[in-house]
């Protein structure tokens, strides 16, 4: 049987696919992961009595604790979703950006090259190394084009800084020591087990709490969505045969602005929980989940618009996305809505649905003024 070490698998990707790999495939899956405030074993319940799983709390740059759990459960692949992932946060205190994504990923790295240096050569050359990266390494794009596999990196944010940072030394782990590790970037998810702070269920939890519903700046910044299942599903296809060394994109070609995706939850939800019965809201005297919707001051350094060109994939590996947003959608919006004691649950003394991310930056010319510097 073979074993797949899943970092950052009591996450929300990363349990959605630890719940997929353990229904398709007979593999052993080992998780570790260092319980932040988004992750949870709530998201692994569901798991939790099935023989093949086992569940390891360390963090990714604890060197010791990583090398004792590859010892002992001997992994054929590795897929590394553990990261700091919410961007507000990385403006707030980008350190633990820097301390998981950069250096926790180089340990990782570490670890696994002692490991798989040691293998007889048949482990050796099936070994993989998978870094789950994002489409925001590639930063902003204009109204036009899409981001390739061989799109210049420029980083904008902390988080995506941390991101490209781990890109380039999983890249050169191949390069120097001829590791077979494999990235992947893929555009933004959707669906269960999401942490409450990201938009959609954020949106939704904001909606079913009748309180306003932030919007970024004028609302019109793109994303590119796809649901997680779909991701998951990548990830395998790219484990089983993508070529090592290699970068894949992943998206579903569904560039929605965020006010769109605002207006589709809330549309999503009148017809799960129509505003004319939910009683917290007609207190504040909104006839809509839509009248919710606030815009609030934007984010500093907010990327404007990200697509993916996901052909790669497609031609090379036969992947595509499957499930439309508007099914993604209603499908998450309503897991949410039976799943409300989870959100409070993965709330509950770590988040208080306050706005993250102000921190206010110096304007250029007066920071250049105090410090001197060109
Ligand atoms: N969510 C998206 O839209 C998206 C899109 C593209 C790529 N990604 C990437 O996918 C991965 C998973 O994202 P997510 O949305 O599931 O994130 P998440 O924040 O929901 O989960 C991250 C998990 O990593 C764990 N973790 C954090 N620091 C750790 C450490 N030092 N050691 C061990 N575990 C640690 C957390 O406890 C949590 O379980 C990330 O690498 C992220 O960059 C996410």
């Amino acid at each position: 049987m073979l074993t797949i070490l899943v970092t950052g698998g009591a996450g929300f990707i990363g349990s959605n696919f630890v719940r997929l790999v353990l229904g398709k495939r007979d593999w052993r899956v080992v998780v570790i992961d260092k319980l932040t405030y988004a992750g949870s074993l709530l998201n692994l319940r569901e798991v939790e009595d099935d023989p093949r799983y086992s569940f390891i709390q360390a963090d990714i740059a604890d060197h010791a604790a990583v090398s004792e759990a590859f010892d002992r459960w001997q992994p054929d692949m590795i897929v590394n979703f553990a990261a700091e992932t919410h961007v507000d946060r990385s403006i707030d205190g980008p350190r633990n950006f820097l301390t998981t994504n950069a250096i926790g990923t180089f340990e990782l790295l570490e670890v696994t090259r002692q490991y798989w240096s040691r293998l007889e050569l048949s482990r050796r050359r099936n070994f993989r190394f998978m870094q789950i990266s994002t489409d925001e390494v590639y930063g902003s794009l204009g109204d036009t084009g899409f981001f390739k596999e061989d799109s210049r990196y420029a980083p904008n944010s902390p988080y995506a800084a941390s991101k490209a940072s781990a890109d380039h030394f999983v890249r050169s782990y191949n390069k120097t020591y001829g590791m077979p590790t494999l990235i992947s970037h893929c555009s933004n998810n959707y669906g269960f087990n999401q942490y409450p702070e990201k938009l959609i269920p954020l949106t939704i939890s904001k909606a079913l709490a009748s309180e306003s519903i932030p919007i970024y700046g004028d609302g019109q910044n793109v994303r590119d969505w796809v649901f997680v299942a779909d991701h998951c599903e990548a990830i395998l296809a790219i484990l089983a045969r993508g070529r090592v060394g290699e970068q894949y994109n992943v998206g579903a070609k569904c560039e929605r602005t965020n006010l769109e995706v605002v207006s589709e939850v809330c549309t999503a939800l009148e017809e799960l929980m129509p505003a004319e019965h939910n009683n917290a809201l007609l207190a504040t005297r909104c006839k809509s989940y839509r009248d919710l919707i606030t815009l609030v001051p934007d984010r500093p350094g907010h990327d404007r618009r990200y697509a993916i060109d996901c052909s790669r994939i497609e031609r090379e590996l036969g992947w595509t996305s499957r499930i439309s947003f508007e099914m993604g959608l209603r499908v998450t919006a309503r897991w949410y809505l039976l799943n409300r004691s989870w959100s409070q649950s993965v709330k509950q003394g770590r988040y208080d649905g306050r706005r993250l991310g102000l921190t206010v930056v110096a304007p250029r010319g007066k920071e250049r003024a105090r410090t001197g510097t060109a």
